[in-house]
């Protein structure tokens, strides 16, 4: 396919929409709705090309996969084949890691509120760098390294004050954010002190779907200028992740490799033959365009003339992005992917709220329950923020590879949703 919001791999064959040769159709019927299929081929292609673009850069580098994107063992197993390193913000999301069987030294720990133990059982496993927040952890992060003995690499987020990024609630440079010290001086001298911690380097994220590779050289420099008015060598410099990737037709994507050549020429320039290590720490670009959602058309409702409400078995319980942000996706229907439009549809989700809408005005060819709708670029964000909302399940993953189908994700059933819960003890029962 043309659209660049479909996975490398998608085709239109006859009266089908097909992802590494694999039927979305029939993948509907053998696994259920809704169900979410990723493209091998997207995921390793996209990081390859970070990975290329990188090529370039004479120091050293490293990818970090944002494992917040989307993560899971299998996909954790397939970045890793390709040499990717993985930041994560959670001890569970570590512990998924292990479990996959990545290295805890391939392993960087962020966040602005990372509870005490969990700072504790990373450190003592050997994860591989702890980025820091705040003061708060500056002194945790200290004390739990002391307590078991171990020297931990860090480095130090910083709030640059750059404003970037389509949506308030993913703008993360701003002096304002909850994230990062805006005090580089007072970081930098209080990790200094502590004899537990190994200050590496300088880090800054400014946020999410961002288009604008001119934010880069401000960022780039920025960080330079902190460290060289600070006097404190900088090893590595992190400028976090962070390119956009398009949902819907008017969106935008950020080219790998453009951004690359940006930060290997930025880099170049502002610090001349001295370079530090480079990291970066892509999550939407890599998983992002590789994900495919279907869902069932159920039901309509037909307001009036301009309104018919399109009802499919899925929603915000597995993609919260456009009630949250507003996000726009796109939709074709998997049988006739090509037929003449000639209804616009509002595709709203199953769950109990009006704000559940995942695609406004789509065009499509008149609509049957039982049709399979395909969203794409829905690989990044959805699966990670899903919910149990209305008691429904998350949905089952499948990563399609030249004409296989793999299942890496069961649907969640009612048994895992209530495993959790307790009976009410007898004696209050009644
Ligand atoms: N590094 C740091 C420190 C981050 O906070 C993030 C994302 C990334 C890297 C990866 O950014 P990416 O390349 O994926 O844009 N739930 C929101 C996005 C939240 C992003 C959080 N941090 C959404 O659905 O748009």
């Amino acid at each position: 396919m043309s659209n660049s919001l479909w996975p490398d791999t998608a085709q239109v064959e006859g009266n089908s929409i097909s992802l590494a040769g694999c039927d979305l159709g029939r993948l509907a019927v053998q696994y259920g709705t809704p169900l979410y299929v990723f493209d091998e081929k997207t995921i390793q292609q996209s990081f390859r090309a970070f990975r290329d673009g990188l090529d370039a850069y004479p120091g050293d580098s490293t990818i970090f996969y944002a494992c917040k994107a989307l993560l899971n063992t299998a996909i954790a197993q397939l970045l890793d084949r390709e040499g990717a390193f993985f930041d994560v913000v959670s001890l569970n999301e570590l512990l998924l890691l292990r479990h996959a069987g990545i290295d805890l030294r391939r392993m960087r720990l962020h966040g602005n509120g990372t509870p005490l133990n969990e700072l504790y059982r990373a450190v003592n496993m050997g994860i591989g760098q702890i980025v820091l927040d705040n003061q708060a952890q500056i002194d945790a992060v200290a004390t739990v390294a002391d307590y078991v003995g171990r020297k931990q690499p860090v480095l130090i987020r910083l709030a640059p004050d750059i404003t970037a990024g389509s949506h308030t609630h993913i703008q993360t440079g701003q002096k304002a954010s909850k994230f990062g010290f805006n005090n580089a001086r007072m970081a930098i001298k209080r990790v200094q002190a502590k004899p537990a911690l190994q200050l590496q380097g300088l880090h800054a994220h400014l946020g999410s779907q961002i288009d604008d590779l001119t934010m880069l050289p401000q960022l780039i420099a920025f960080l330079h200028d902190t460290a060289a008015s600070l006097d404190m060598p900088l090893q590595e410099l992190c400028i976090g992740g962070g390119l956009a990737v398009a949902t819907h037709p008017s969106g935008s994507t950020t080219d790998i490799a453009a951004y690359c050549k940006t930060v290997v020429t930025q880099m170049r320039q502002i610090f001349g033959s001295q370079l530090p290590h480079l990291s970066i720490e892509p999550g939407r670009s890599i998983v992002g365009r590789a994900g495919v959602a279907l869902y069932k058309m159920v039901g309509c409702k037909t307001v009036d003339a301009h309104t018919s409400w399109l009802h499919l078995d899925g929603g915000m319980g597995d993609n919260i992005r456009p009630a949250l942000y507003g996000a726009r996706y796109h939709a074709a229907v998997v049988d006739r992917p090509r037929a003449t439009p000639i209804h616009t549809y509002h595709l709203c989700g199953r769950y109990c709220e009006s704000g559940d809408v995942l695609v406004k005005n789509m065009r499509l060819p008149a609509m049957q329950p039982g049709d399979v709708v395909a969203i794409p670029s829905a690989g990044a964000y959805t699966l990670s923020m899903a919910s149990n909302y209305n008691g429904i399940g998350r949905p089952a993953v499948v990563l399609v590879r030249a004409g296989q189908h793999y299942l890496i994700q069961e649907r969640e059933t009612i048994a895992d949703i209530i495993k959790r819960d307790r009976p009410l003890p007898e004696n209050i029962r009644s």
